[in-house]
């Protein structure tokens, strides 16, 4: 974990409340995608735990959605600098992905997918990426994820765009070999239910500290209890105990 100062290169709108900021800083302490950083605002007595979206040289992206004060002061943000704690949380492990990994993200759940599918087209693997939302107007990072070289299927519950239903209706006519997951609870239990393969999940959980010394976000898994911001936030499939 490290703790330093991030300067504020841009701060973009990609949907009504979902905004894309880049930041500039010392990365070095992100070893893995599906690491989140943990951002301190002024006034605000907890940090924000963010997904780190992409990672580039000195160049850190987070993707986030306006939904309480702190992403609200976020949004309004157009320079300045801010105190980021990074290389927090375990991130998935790449090694499990087989030759046809499939990912899927629903909501700000997509983000950390990026630097995700970003890493295993590095290494060669045919990605397949299912985005789940709501509606159209909700959709963010589809044609990022088709400049990978990921094979993109987009999901709607409304059916205004891509296939109508949920990440599981996409996921059930698929062939792969591992899959990992981001976004609500609801979702990753169905995920978990219909996929036919070892994966791996990622738990948005509110935090207290963010790395491991409050206890607050302790859960019980079949292998003990574990901090989702230490431990976690990415659980094997195998290790998950639903509260009911
Ligand atoms: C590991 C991790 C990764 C995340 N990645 C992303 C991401 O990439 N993009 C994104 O939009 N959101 C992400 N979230 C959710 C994000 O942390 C919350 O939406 C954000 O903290 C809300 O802050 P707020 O001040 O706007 O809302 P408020 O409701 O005012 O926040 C009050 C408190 O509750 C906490 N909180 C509120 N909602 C959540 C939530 N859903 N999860 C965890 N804590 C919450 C806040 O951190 C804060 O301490 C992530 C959460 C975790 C734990
Ligand atoms: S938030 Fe403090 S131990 Fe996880």
């Amino acid at each position: 974990m490290k703790q330093s100062i991030f300067e504020i290169v841009s701060n973009q709108a990609l949907t009504a409340n979902v905004y894309r900021m880049e930041l500039r800083g010392d990365t070095s302490a992100i070893t893995a995608p599906g690491q989140f950083v943990n951002i301190q605002l002024d006034g605000m007595y907890l940090r924000r735990p963010i997904s780190v979206c992409d990672v580039q040289g000195d160049i850190l992206t987070i993707v986030y959605k306006v939904v309480g004060k702190g992403t609200e002061a976020m949004s309004r943000m157009e320079s300045g600098k801010l105190d980021i704690l990074t290389g927090l949380g375990n991130g998935y492990d790449l090694t499990l992905a087989g030759e046809k990994p499939v990912l899927l993200g629903g909501g700000v759940g997509v983000p950390p997918m990026y630097l995700l599918a970003r890493k295993l087209r590095e290494q060669g693997k045919e990605v397949s990426v299912i985005l789940g939302f709501n509606t159209k107007d909700e959709i963010f990072y589809e044609q990022e994820f088709k400049a990978l070289g990921c094979a993109v299927t987009v999901t709607t519950v409304d059916g205004s765009y891509g296939l109508k239903g949920f990440v599981t209706d996409a996921l059930k006519t698929m062939d792969y070999t591992h899959f990992y997951t981001c976004g609500p609870e609801p979702m990753l239990k169905a995920v978990y239910r219909a996929s036919v393969t070892s994966g791996q999940m990622s738990f948005e959980e509110r935090m207290g500290c963010g790395f491991g010394a409050c206890m607050g976000c302790s859960c019980k898994t079949l292998t003990g209890y574990k901090r989702i911001c230490k431990d976690g936030p990415v659980m094997m499939k195998e290790e998950i105990l639903w509260a009911q």
